[in-house]
């Protein structure tokens, strides 16, 4: 199992006027195996993308586990894991794509996505090379390939987004509505390079705003809709 997540559970405290505790949810679990993808699907606000962002661990969970099977470390407590451990991880075996591109200045859309794959010891020629068959397929026009991507389209800035997680080949990677601004033909797109990396063994937890695209590439979806807080909520392939 690559992902195992016991437990989970994440609070927000909010102290604007007084004190105030937002419980996003709790009692969290789930298991992922390697090379499936669990979609996370349930209305506004439940915490999915909350979830999402603790197993990135850009949230430190409450309390719960999120046990990772790394290749770096073993398996290993991401929801404990230190900064130094995670820094690592994050560059070279978990991705995360949103639908917003954090925008490096002053850096072409070519090596935003090459320079993903400088720490695992490509040479830049050999990733600026992988970086334009990425673009290409993801169908970004060749005009804008040495062009800066804070200047570009929603769409093209998510498809930047999402070609700067492909190309590196995660081992882990999760998705939080990667395709909302995106037409049908680049969906498609994006979901078959998406099966590819299944196949290739990547392991995937996402959300996306549309249940059609979801349903084409999830193994398992944990519906939260039916969640209720004092219920243990669990999803098993
Ligand atoms: N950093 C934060 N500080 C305070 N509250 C937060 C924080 N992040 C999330 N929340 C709260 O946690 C709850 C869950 O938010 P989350 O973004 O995870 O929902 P979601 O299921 O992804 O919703 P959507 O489908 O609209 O994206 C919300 O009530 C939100 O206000
Ligand atoms: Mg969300």
């Amino acid at each position: 199992m690559v992902l195992t997540v016991k437990n989970l559970a994440k609070t927000f405290e909010l102290s604007l006027t007084e004190r105030m505790i937002v419980n996003p949810f709790y009692n969290i679990s789930f298991h992922v195996p390697k090379g499936c993808f669990m979609g996370i699907a349930g209305p506004s606000g439940i915490g999915k993308s909350s979830i999402l962002k603790c197993v990135y661990r850009s949230y430190l969970p409450t309390s719960g586990s999120i046990l990772y099977d790394s290749e770096l470390y073993g398996r290993i407590d991401l929801a404990q894991t230190d900064d130094r451990r995670l820094i690592h991880l994050r560059r070279n075996e978990i991705s995360y794509v949103t639908q917003f591109l954090k925008v490096i200045p002053r850096v072409s859309a070519q090596d935003v996505i090459a320079e993903r794959l400088l720490p695992t010891g490509c040479g830049m020629d050999e990733a600026r090379a992988k970086a334009r068959e990425m673009l290409s397929r993801l169908r970004i026009p060749k005009e804008l390939w040495d062009a800066f991507p804070a200047t570009f389209s929603g769409g093209e800035q998510q498809r930047v987004n999402l070609a700067r997680a492909f190309v590196s080949r995660p081992r882990l990677l999760i998705l939080d509505e990667p395709t909302a601004s995106l037409d049908d033909r680049s969906k498609e797109i994006v979901l078959t390079v998406l099966r590819e990396m299944k196949e290739d063994g990547t392991t995937m937890i996402g959300v996306f705003h549309d249940w059609d695209v979801m349903g084409k590439i999830a193994d398992h979806i944990f519906d939260m809709s039916e969640w209720k807080r004092e219920t243990v909520a669990s999803a098993n392939f």
